[in-house]
């Protein structure tokens, strides 16, 4: 992806810094480790990247908000989010990882946990996990509507996590399917999820909507590194201007009623919209 960097925790922090001096008031992790698992179990690892990561941030730059990403497709050899036996995703063999992956991100001082596997029940799980070790006043962003989608390709290219059998139509959603995303909502809503996610965005921006009107926690949405890096083809094709695109795309996201976008664009967009040059 054009401009987007893997970083490693030294460097991090500059990076943070820049976009808390754009007006960004958050980031969230994604981690990639140095050895992947059967059970990703390097996810729970107190000296894991994510958890280095944190406890450094938080340290160098208090006041940034640090979410972590709660999924374990990142940690394990055969790419998928979930535990796998017999060929078949083990959803509730998985939300054990996932508890003790979001105990470890609260253990090194991160603000937000952001559960991504789509799991059923780990919003419930992961809430009753952090309340038992005394952080119930932790919250949860949870990616409540997470579409199986194409658009995660060049995430997969960078993060070494494509599956390396199947797919994630198991428990990744149905793009053809609005309704289940309200189902999705409720239940994650009724386990404990204090903001909800609609992921991917611009191709989604009917689901946004519909979730808007729906409930009412903040509602975020995920403009994924496929339609970043369409936006930056098209730009560097020279077939469309990239700054107004990136503004209208952004805009699209807003008005179809997210609260929160999730975008690498940020630092682009927050230099406009703070009168900065691109
Ligand atoms: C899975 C995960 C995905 C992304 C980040 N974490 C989706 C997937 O691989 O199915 C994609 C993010 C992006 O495309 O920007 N936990």
């Amino acid at each position: 992806m054009p401009g987007q960097f893997r970083w490693s925790v030294d460097r991090v922090v500059g990076e943070a810094r820049e976009a808390w001096e754009l007006g960004i008031p958050a980031v969230i992790l994604f981690g990639i480790p140095e050895q992947k698992d059967e059970r990703g179990s390097s996810a729970c690892d107190a000296q894991g990247v994510v958890q280095q990561a944190v406890r450094t941030l938080k340290a160098q730059l208090p006041d940034l908000m640090v979410l972590t990403d709660v999924c374990i497709d990142e940690y394990t050899s055969h790419g998928h989010c979930g535990v796998v036996g017999n060929g078949r995703i083990l959803n509730d063999e998985t939300l054990e990882c996932l508890q003790a992956m979001a105990i470890s991100h609260a253990e090194a001082g991160v603000d937000m946990v952001a559960p991504s596997d789509m799991m059923d029940g780990r919003v419930g799980a992961i809430r009753q996990a952090l309340d038992a070790r005394g952080y119930s006043e932790l919250p949860i962003l949870a990616y409540s509507a997470k579409y199986a989608s194409t658009l995660y390709a060049p995430f997969r290219d960078a993060a070494f996590s494509s599956p390396s059998f199947g797919d994630r139509r198991s428990y990744q959603m149905d793009p053809a399917n609005a309704r289940e995303a309200l189902q999705e909502v409720d239940l994650d809503v009724q386990e404990g999820a204090d903001m909800v996610m609609v992921k991917p965005a611009m191709f989604y921006l009917d689901i946004i909507r519909l979730v808007r009107e729906h409930v009412d926690v903040p509602l975020a949405a995920y403009q994924v590194s496929g339609e970043y890096s369409m936006i930056k083809a098209a730009a560097q094709l020279g077939w469309m201007s990239e700054t107004p695109l990136m503004m209208e795309s952004l805009l699209s996201i807003k008005r179809a009623g997210a609260d929160v976008i999730l975008t690498y664009f940020a630092k682009d967009a927050a230099r406009i919209l703070t009168g900065h040059d691109v």
